[in-house]
């Protein structure tokens, strides 16, 4: 596949950006939570990654039943981490080291503790009641629909003042805006300026495609094993979605130069051209395609199902030809804080696990498109192995252990199915240092340090020349002088292959070859196409063309001719 290039990149599309899970990134204040003043204290971490756009998580008020992600007041920061003044410290530092803030907008719901909330529930008399989704009980009482929310159980909960059933699409404690409310959407839209102002460089969307509901609540098709329907069938991406996204972007973006990004889970591939590029609503969209590759079925948690890693190349050949088809620009994301740690998702567990990583990191780094390190992975991060449940702290690894088990799964296969997927392995505290707590805080952490913490820590890795971080920082260092690593075409070769992940990087005057090897063995290929190329980059010494070592990753460089 050939992209078009030529045409000056927005500096989103030139950029590295960087997700900080706020909650455990670094405490500054010795409470065991991380917080703003933290992430300023280690900016110049993120500058040595070649970092230039930073998404935080959440960290608005919040009572925190979904870390943050059940917003009590978009206009204020949560005091846990610190106030609206180190907000504009930290916006004015990373400005200085030409580093944007990307916020998080969660606004398909609210927290139940929401004012907003707080007066719709009071009854259908007051200027809010009608912000959130209320219907009535069905004759019998029971909930409108037998809609199942995302995280497991009924969507509808019952209020006993209002004699109503409210949606909520994740957890009782987020109730589902009504965005067919023109306030409701007004009020967004002041929400998101209000952040343009405070000089964001852009916003995530959070659970965009849920944001219209269906003209009518009816029943979907009940699962046998807890007879309700997942919700996601039945107000995902629904008719007329776009034209509340529209109205949505030329208030709040046109005319500024932030960009915007949309978790969209639910549209497809040739519906694209709707959702990205000159005519679509955001710059980029998240899809799940590649993080869901083991999932048979979305509501199906304690299965898997086998992939190839012609299915984990095919995700990106399809999605940078859809994304080019539609004029718009692809993230490149292996990780995020909804999903397991890469290393431990995509390769079995063995002893090369900085092998693992730098394999990885060079996919990461040197595919066409944005990408996205989530905090940790440039350390080399694996899964969190913790033996109980009551280990892990995430709600939604809680409720999907329970529905498990009630679903008739032993203990020993939800647990399995918890190591596997929970949200916890990508949310443990950062490692910056030996020691006590790794460097994270002088207290006990909110969520326990891993224990691999002594040799996986920033400060050990940046001595270490070796390292993961010292693979990706000189990573960082190449995209930025070979410039066809980011302006140039992306062209799959070899794409039969299954031990090899190979393409090309090209524009107008160089191209760059990328070889990694995805298995534990040695595997060797042929060097012709690499005949006039030079070695620029590679894991291991001495790299032989036509060879790679386990997880070996090099990439070769030739002049256009
Ligand atoms: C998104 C977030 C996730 C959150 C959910 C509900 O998927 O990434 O962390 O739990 O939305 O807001
Ligand atoms: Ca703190």
């Amino acid at each position: 596949m050939r992209n078009k290039t030529g045409g000056e990149l927005k500096w989103w599309q030139k950029t590295i950006a960087y997700e900080i899970y706020v909650r455990s990134f670094k405490d500054s204040n010795g409470d065991g939570i991380g917080d703003l003043n933290g992430i300023t204290s280690e900016l110049d971490h993120l500058k040595e990654l070649g970092v230039d756009a930073i998404w935080l998580t959440p960290c608005y008020v919040s009572p925190q039943a979904d870390n943050g992600y059940d917003i009590a007041d978009y206009y204020r920061i949560d005091p846990a981490y610190g106030t609206m003044e180190d907000m504009e410290h930290l916006i004015a530092e990373a400005k200085k080291r030409g580093i944007r803030i990307v916020m998080d907008l969660v606004f398909n719901h609210t927290s139940d503790q929401n004012e907003w909330f707080q007066s719709s529930r009071r009854g259908a008399e007051n200027d809010k009641s009608d912000w959130y989704i209320w219907v009535d009980p069905k004759e019998d009482g029971s909930a409108p629909t037998n809609w199942r929310s995302i995280f497991g159980g009924s969507a509808w909960t019952y209020d006993e003042g209002r004699k109503q059933y409210y949606l909520h699409t994740f957890l009782p404690e987020q109730p589902d805006l009504n965005w067919a409310n023109p306030a409701v959407r007004k009020e967004l839209q002041s929400v998101a300026k209000f952040w343009v102002n405070k000089g964001v460089g852009g916003f995530r969307m959070d659970a965009i495609t849920y944001i219209k509901k269906p003209e009518r609540f009816s029943d979907g098709e009940a699962d046998a094993k807890d007879t309700l329907a997942g919700i996601h069938a039945m107000t995902a991406n629904t008719d007329g979605i776009l034209d509340y996204l529209h109205e949505f972007k030329s208030a709040v973006q046109d005319g500024t130069d932030i960009f915007t990004v949309g978790e969209a889970n639910g549209v497809f591939p040739d519906q694209l051209p709707d959702w990205i590029g000159e005519n679509g609503v955001f710059d980029m969209i998240f899809q799940f395609g590649l993080v869901d590759i083991d999932l048979p079925d979305e509501n199906n948690w304690c299965e898997t199902c086998s992939w190839s890693l012609k299915d984990f190349k095919s995700f990106f050949a399809d999605s940078l030809q859809s994304c080019e088809t539609a004029g718009g620009w692809f993230p490149v994301v292996l990780e995020n804080h909804d999903q397991p740690r890469s290393i431990s998702h995509f390769f079995p567990k063995d002893d090369k696990r900085d092998a693992r990583a730098k394999a990885l990191a060079t996919l990461l780094l040197t595919m066409r498109g944005t990408p996205f390190i989530m905090q940790g992975e440039e350390l080399g991060f694996e899964n969190v192995s913790w033996q109980s449940i009551e280990d892990f702290d995430d709600i939604s690894t809680k409720n999907h252990y329970a529905f498990s088990l009630a679903e008739g799964y032993s203990k020993e296969q939800a647990l399995e199915s918890v190591l596997r997927f929970s949200r916890d392995s990508s949310r443990t505290p950062m490692q910056w240092e030996p020691g006590e707590n790794a460097g994270f805080s002088t207290a006990k952490p909110w969520l326990p340090v891993y224990p691999d913490h002594d040799v996986y820590n920033r400060t050990s890795e940046k001595k270490d020349p070796g390292s993961v971080l010292n693979h990706y920082i000189r990573l960082a260092k190449l995209r930025r002088t070979c410039r066809e690593l980011t302006d140039g075409d992306y062209t799959e070769l070899m794409p039969e292959n299954e031990q090899i992940f190979s393409y090309r990087r090209m524009n107008e005057s160089r191209k760059a070859t990328i070889f990694i090897n995805f298995t534990n063995r040695e595997v060797s290929y042929d060097p012709a196409c690499i005949s006039d190329a030079e070695w620029i980059f590679g894991t291991e010494q001495n790299a032989k063309k036509g060879l790679l070592r386990p997880y070996e990753a090099v990439i070769y460089e030739a002049p256009v001719s």
